[in-house]
């Protein structure tokens, strides 16, 4: 029966089965699946693994300097962290289209940790067979890769994949929900706020810009994004929502009125959700002060921004990402 001490057994035996004496390299991106594959997969086969974390230019304010801090203190795993910015950005150039992003981005991923992997083996000998992610059931059920399931998203780390990959893929985490992930994760000595973190996308903000993916837009949501965390964490509504996707409607603008100026600015929607396990969410109830806060707050310090706007569709029919 099912425990998570029985998962963490049976992956451990079946990795260091398949890994053998190759190396491996994981795909860190801040997010509790990928903490855990990586926790797993080096309990498995310890310095055989390096883990690589892609700056790629779409992370939230402070989360690089999390990354680089938090998992490495937690472990002691080897890290290499790749500064990707311009790549990503050059190849995001011009680009509306959400599938298209997705895919842009999860191809960039791999041809990043190609090149690591060269990197690697010219540092240390024994070649990079194998890339680990943190793949969970509900990414390849909605990627289309279950039985009898509409595409109706490619996950970056499924159906965001170039058809001419060079790794072999460990996906240790591929048949679980995120509450079992969780559980694997503090079964595995990994600190609280690592695996109570809520979830955050692996192309990042690149999908929660509606419209083309620029350096001005991503420092614009970067700051309005900041906001809307740091009044929910102070507020005390970290653990009551899922997540809340905060989304820049770039391709959007309307009327305001600032100091004694119109302005023709653009909103940014929150998109705080409840959920069990991203399947279905539903919107969440956030406390009317906490909202107007967050919404006095961004129209006032993000440059650009004079409308602040709340999503209450529930999943379905909306999903919980704008993209
Ligand atoms: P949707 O928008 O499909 O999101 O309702 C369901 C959950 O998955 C997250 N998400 C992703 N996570 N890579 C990820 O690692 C992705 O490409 C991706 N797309 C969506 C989303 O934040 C939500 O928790």
């Amino acid at each position: 029966d099912w425990t998570t001490g029985n998962v963490i057994e049976e992956q451990v035996e079946a990795i260091r089965e398949l890994v053998g004496d190759k190396r491996a390299i994981c795909g860190l991106s801040g997010g509790v699946d990928s903490a855990v594959a990586a926790a797993l997969v080096q309990k498995a086969i310890g310095s055989q693994l390096t883990c690589v974390y892609v700056d790629h230019g779409l992370m939230r304010k402070g989360e690089t300097e999390q990354v680089e801090k938090d998992f490495v203190a937690a472990t002691g795993v080897q890290l290499k962290v790749v500064d990707a910015e311009e790549r990503f950005l050059t190849a995001l150039k011009g680009v509306s289209d959400p599938e298209e992003k997705r895919k842009i981005i999860g191809r960039e991923f791999i041809r990043v940790f190609e090149q690591a992997q060269a990197e690697i083996i010219a540092d240390e000998g024994p070649a990079v067979e194998f890339l680990v992610q943190g793949t969970l059931y509900p990414d390849v059920v909605e990627s289309g890769g279950g039985t009898g399931t509409a595409n109706i998203k490619s996950h970056h780390n499924v159906g965001g994949l170039p058809e001419d990959l060079e790794f072999k893929l460990i996906e240790p985490l591929r048949k679980l929900f995120k509450d079992e992930v969780r559980m694997v994760g503090q079964e595995l000595g990994l600190p609280e706020e690592i695996v109570q973190r809520q979830p955050f996308p692996g192309p990042g903000l690149g999908i929660r810009i509606v419209g083309e993916v620029t350096k001005e837009r991503l420092d614009l949501l970067r700051e309005a994004d900041a906001i809307a965390r740091e009044e929910l964490t102070t507020a005390g509504l970290d653990r009551d929502i899922w997540q809340c996707p905060v989304v820049l409607l770039a391709d959007v603008r309307s009327v305001g009125v600032q100091g004694d100026g119109r302005t023709y600015g653009h909103p940014i929607v929150l998109r705080p959700v409840s959920s069990e396990d991203a399947m279905t969410a539903d919107w969440s109830r956030l406390p009317y002060d906490v909202l107007a806060r967050i919404s006095t707050r961004i129209t006032n310090e993000v440059r650009d921004v004079n409308r602040v706007v709340l999503d209450v569709t529930s999943k379905p029919p909306g999903t919980i990402e704008w993209e």
